[in-house]
């Protein structure tokens, strides 16, 4: 297995070991796809999506101009009008191409499989998953290509190998050629039924992503709001997708969060608006601890758009699955003006726009920065893991503070008498205003060990000294450096290192 495999494989250990994230319905093997928040994991994704809802709607960047920006909020529901997947295009138009193997029984998205072609034409063709390493490529070249080496095939994708060309194609997870079925296309939404009857007429469906309810709201919110263009209207919220192949512990799952914007404004701003979002999008993501150095700016080719944008930029992240290469942590799209165009043709009512001061009326443009919050959660995690061989946790989580589900730990150097009292007034003082845990059980060592592993950036501990002069250690997680501080300090010092 690679480092880097190896590695995403520790992390979810971790995460499950350490109550971050547990596979839904774990007791019953699991369901594909679906992922639950232990303690410290819903702590992390809350604070993410605070830190968001924050910078966007309650405290939005100033704009290009020097005047604040504003947007406001909605929180929309989960099933809406089906006909709004008829506006949005989703009933037409969102599948996946998908391969089924009749003999392992195994669904494979078609443009997450490669095909080995032997270029003498000679032998069967190899499909391997999009991320197989060359190791396991060359394994199953010995077994089954009689002495070909990668040098004797070329790749291609395999939703654009020729159906004539797929009898002849050995699928990933199986010995023998003939066995995967041409690509279908496969619509990702999940459906039900509203109400007692289960027709046609009642079929409903759980949203695919979070901005549907904000252009459905969208009159609403201006006819009901002080807002003027350009505005923004944020939600935060759950989305479900019946992706044919989840994948990489939560970055590809079948129920997962969005944090989306949608940005109105005039047509001619559209450029100076996008660069806009891009930089502080940027910004947001390095403000919460991750490095410009470990992100990559997509600029996604025109054939792979999406069928309402005609620009987006992929903000990508360096996962520990596609390192050294980036995959999609967040996409800043032009939207054009097809939404609230469509929604106006199906609704039948009018969704423009009456700019007083121009006295003009228009269908805003929309730039929308839609960012995974599930996804950014597993960023977050990737990025804090840090190996280090000389502590005897042997890892540690480097979240930024202002992330960090605890943020500090309260411990009596022992369980004596002394430390104990003075340890829970510490604690007992802290609570009100900040995450914190008090732990007495267990040695000191062991202690530091935990919080490290959970990414508690500080642990304030209890000794003798602290008994003669109301000090004590703050011990600080990267470092383990320790200084000692005032017992009335301890507030402001938080204060002041979990800047948000
Ligand atoms: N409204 C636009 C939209 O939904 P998208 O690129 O399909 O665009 C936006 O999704 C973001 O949502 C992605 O960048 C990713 O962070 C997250 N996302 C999409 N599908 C996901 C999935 N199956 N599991 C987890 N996150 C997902």
């Amino acid at each position: 297995m690679t480092d880097h495999k190896e590695k995403m494989k520790d992390i979810v250990a971790l995460c499950k070991r350490r109550g971050f994230i547990f596979a839904a319905s774990d007791i019953y093997g699991g369901i594909n796809g679906f992922w639950d928040y232990g303690p410290l994991g819903v702590e992390l994704k809350n604070n993410l999506r605070d830190r968001w809802w924050r910078d966007m709607v309650l405290c939005p960047p100033i704009g290009p101009d020097g005047a604040p920006i504003s947007i406001v909020g909605v929180d929309s529901s989960i099933i809406q009008n089906p006909k709004c997947w008829e506006a949005s295009g989703h009933i037409g138009g969102f599948n996946d191409p998908m391969v089924d193997c009749r003999e392992s029984k195994k669904r494979y998205r078609a443009d997450h499989v490669v095909v080995l072609v032997s270029k003498d034409g000679e032998g069967a063709s190899l499909a391997f998953d999009k991320d197989a390493t060359d190791e396991e490529i060359d394994a199953r070249l010995k077994k089954l290509a009689k002495g070909k080496t990668r040098d004797d095939f070329e790749k291609a994708q395999l939703d654009q190998v020729p159906a004539e060309g797929f009898t002849n194609i050995i699928g990933p997870d199986v010995k023998n050629a003939g066995t995967l079925t041409e690509p279908r296309q496969f619509n990702m939404m999940f459906h039900t039924y509203v109400g007692a009857a289960s027709g046609d007429d009642n079929k409903a469906y759980l949203r695919p992503e979070t901005c549907a309810g904000i252009f459905l709201n969208f009159k609403n919110v201006v006819d009901s709001s002080r807002v003027k263009a350009p505005f923004g209207i944020a939600q935060v919220g759950k989305a479900f997708r019946n992706e044919v192949t989840p994948r990489n512990f939560i970055f590809r799952s079948r129920e997962f969060e969005q944090m989306e914007l949608e940005w109105f404004c005039e047509e001619e701003e559209v450029p100076m608006w996008f660069d806009f979002w891009v930089e502080e999008r940027t910004r947001f993501w390095e403000s919460v601890g991750i490095p410009k150095s470990e992100l990559y700016f997509l600029d996604v080719p025109k054939e792979e758009l999406a069928h309402y944008s005609s620009r987006t930029i992929d903000v990508e992240y360096r996962f520990p699955f596609s390192a050294p290469e980036f995959d999609e942590l967040e996409g800043i799209a032009h939207r054009g003006c097809f939404d609230l165009t469509q929604h106006q043709e199906f609704s039948g009512t009018k969704l423009d726009y009456f700019d007083q001061a121009g006295n003009k009326r228009f269908i805003p443009h929309v730039i929308e920065p839609s960012t995974g919050l599930t996804r950014g959660v597993l960023a977050l995690i990737c990025q804090a893991y840090t190996v280090d061989k000389d502590r005897p946790s042997g890892v540690y989580l480097n979240f930024h503070p202002a992330m960090a589900p605890i943020k500090a730990a309260i411990l009596p150097l022992t369980a004596k008498e002394e430390h104990v009292p003075l340890a829970q007034k510490l604690y007992l003082d802290l609570r009100h205003e900040f995450a914190v845990e008090l732990d007495i059980k267990q040695n000191i060592g062991r202690r530091y060990a935990r919080q490290d592993e959970i990414g508690t950036p500080y642990c304030f501990t209890v000794d003798n000294d602290t008994i003669a002069d109301q000090t004590v250690t703050v011990r600080d997680r990267n470092t383990m450096s320790q200084e000692r501080i005032h017992m009335d300090k301890v507030k402001d010092f938080l204060r002041e290192k979990i800047v948000g």
